[in-house]
């Protein structure tokens, strides 16, 4: 079947089944692997028999570790930083090679109630049958707690804190207790929780001190330099064409470049030589919105260009990543244009398509 999207464990499966079977070092009850083998996953690397593993994150591996790490004892682990940091990413790609499964998963908004992390019920049979175990609808939560796996939890802090509180008891106690069947589940080994939550949404609901006390936090940054997020945005942007099979060649990296150096310029603040200060727009430009533009730019280049990316393939992306407040944002992005970009060497180009959209 052509899945528009694969899960982790699925698009991975051969190097799963290879980090498996290369396994030399003890894997804890109910893992795949063990906790080495989980953060060769995700940073890539060689294995005994030459078999390559490609990364996943790119970035800090110290940070990883301490993520993994954190998984193997009873505190469970929240990964915490701006929009576009790849904390849901690290999250399927943790679940995938930890439990081979990383749909165990709770979408956080305002709008979820109890019964979404706990249990609920299904009404048709509730009403016929009273409080049964046929009428119970088990969460993705209680499924890893049974089946001794990684239930993912998106968006903590967009969940009403009361029900963010549910988790406390089942952090601490490891039991989801069910009063109506006068039972309760008891997480087996290998059971954790990764949550992801965002910089932005700070102050939402914030975690209760109770809460914060049974996770772990590890903070994704923003990449350090612009070679590293040059790299990140490629291999994200290779492996879309893969799926996507666009008619246009593949960027050029300086292409990339380009684009990553003016999102970190905007975002900085300032020039990358550090000579001009500049105004930030009010969005977050992260990674995760680069990779978009240049594959927004790949469309555009191969179905009504020439298949091959240009500035003005690159320019209505950038813009719909820049102005978010068409007033404001479109001062700051002309101001740009004029400082910075109009008298670089090369980038004539873009500054050109700029003034032809606006
Ligand atoms: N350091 C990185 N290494 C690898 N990929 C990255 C990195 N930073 C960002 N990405 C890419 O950015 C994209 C977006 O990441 P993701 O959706 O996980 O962000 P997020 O932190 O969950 O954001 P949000 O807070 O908006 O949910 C992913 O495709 C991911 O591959
Ligand atoms: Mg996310």
């Amino acid at each position: 079947m052509n899945l528009l999207r694969q899960h982790a464990e699925q698009q991975f499966a051969e190097e799963l089944h290879e980090l498996k079977k290369n396994e030399t070092n003890p894997v804890p009850e109910n893992w795949e692997m063990s906790p080495q083998s989980v953060v060769t996953y995700l940073m890539g690397g060689t294995l005994k028999n030459g078999f390559e593993v490609s990364p996943k994150y790119i970035g800090n591996r110290r940070l990883m570790e301490i993520a993994v790490a954190t998984l193997v004892t009873d505190r469970a682990l929240l990964l915490y930083g701006l929009p576009g940091t790849a904390k849901s990413w690290v999250s399927e790609h943790i679940a995938a090679a930890v439990s081979g499964d990383s749909t165990l998963i709770v979408q956080g908004t305002a709008g979820i109630g109890e019964e979404a992390i706990r249990y609920g019920w299904n009404y048709a049979r509730l009403l016929a049958e009273g409080p049964s175990e046929g009428a119970l609808v088990q969460t993705p939560v209680m499924k890893a707690m049974q089946e001794g796996k990684i239930a993912r939890i998106e968006e903590l802090t967009r969940i009403g804190s009361d029900v963010q509180d549910t988790l406390i008891t089942i952090l601490s106690e490891k039991t989801l207790p069910i009063p109506e069947l006068n039972k309760e589940v008891q997480a087996i080994r290998g059971f954790n929780v990764i949550a992801t939550a965002n910089n932005r949404d700070k102050g939402v609901n914030d975690l209760s001190s109770a809460l914060k006390r049974r996770f772990n936090t590890v903070i994704l940054p923003l990449p350090d330099s612009i070679e590293e997020e040059t790299d990140i945005v490629r291999r994200r942007v290779e492996s879309f064409e893969k799926v996507m099979s666009l008619p246009s060649e593949r960027p050029a990296l300086e292409e990339i470049r380009r684009v990553v150096t003016i999102f970190r310029e905007l975002r900085q603040g300032v020039t990358c030589d550090g000579k001009s200060k500049l105004k930030s727009p009010s969005g977050t430009l992260s990674t995760a919105e680069a990779i978009s533009v240049v594959n927004n730019g790949l469309a555009m280049a191969g179905y009504f260009g020439d298949g091959v990316i240009h500035a003005e393939d690159l320019v209505s992306g950038i813009l719909g990543a820049v102005i978010k407040d068409p007033v404001q944002d479109k001062v700051v992005w002309q101001e740009y244009m004029e400082t910075v970009v109009k008298k670089r060497d090369g980038w004539k180009d873009i500054y050109r398509a700029s003034i032809d959209f606006i």
